[in-house]
């Protein structure tokens, strides 16, 4: 951090979930999987983009990398950023195990990437914004917004809590009763230590930052899908 102004957050350091810890990375695709298609989810986010052919697409917080492998297998070429040097690795070595040569990985983040205006037709980043606060939201919103060409779509899939009449304990207690037993401590270290916002203030974001929504769909867990577009 030393060469950043004293005020700029540092994403680098892992907030609420330590994805540098090499178990929590192994368990990380298996323990997905009992809540999320990945496989599905994956070609339905492919399909959202309408991409042209030989598209450069920006996935933010890649984790394990199985959308920049999909991706890749459609016959995009991916730049995939993270802020663990470890899950990088890891969705590297996958990569490299399917002879996939398309994926760019980079140490990097939301508010660390340094990427050439207007030089994707895309981007995706799922299950990633929370772990900004709100101010900081903002920031990476406009960042990937100015990388994106114009008419370029991008993809936003994250926590997103909403209630009626201030009952948040309702809504907090449903988001992690609605997880398997297995993630529900991490569903509260998730409320409690993260930066899950709400969808009020995730949809100011994404227009202040310069998006069309196109549409916003509340999906399972408190997931809100975003399909956002930068105007010609
Ligand atoms: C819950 S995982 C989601 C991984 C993947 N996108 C998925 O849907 O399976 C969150 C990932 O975001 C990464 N991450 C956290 N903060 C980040 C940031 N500011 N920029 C980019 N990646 C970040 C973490 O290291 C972790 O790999």
């Amino acid at each position: 951090m030393g060469l950043w102004p004293e005020w700029q957050w540092n994403e680098i350091q892992q907030v609420g979930t330590d994805y540098t810890d090499v178990a929590e990375v192994q368990r990380y695709e298996s323990r997905m999987q009992q809540f999320r298609d990945l496989a599905a989810e994956d070609q339905a986010i492919l399909a959202e983009l309408n991409l042209p052919p030989n598209a450069r697409v920006l996935e933010i917080g890649t984790g394990t990398g199985h959308f920049a492998r999909t991706a890749a297998r459609a016959g995009c070429t991916v730049v995939a950023l993270d802020v663990s040097p470890v899950m990088l690795e890891y969705a590297a070595s996958r990569a490299r195990e399917e002879n996939l040569t398309s994926i760019e990985f980079r140490h990097a983040g939301f508010l660390t990437f340094s990427c050439p205006p207007a030089s994707f037709d895309a981007a995706v980043s799922v299950a990633v914004l929370h772990h900004l606060p709100d101010l900081w939201k903002a920031v990476a919103l406009h960042r990937v917004h100015e990388v994106l060409k114009p008419g370029g779509r991008f993809l936003l899939r994250d926590v997103v809590f909403s209630w009626e009449g201030g009952n948040h304990a309702a809504a907090f207690d449903g988001f992690v009763n609605g997880l398997p037993t297995s993630m529900r401590t991490e569903a509260a270290r998730h409320i409690a230590k993260e930066y899950s916002t709400l969808d009020w203030i995730m949809h100011g974001l994404l227009e202040r930052a310069g998006f069309n929504v196109l549409r916003a769909e509340r999906t399972q867990a408190s997931f809100v899908h975003y399909l956002c577009e930068k105007a010609d």
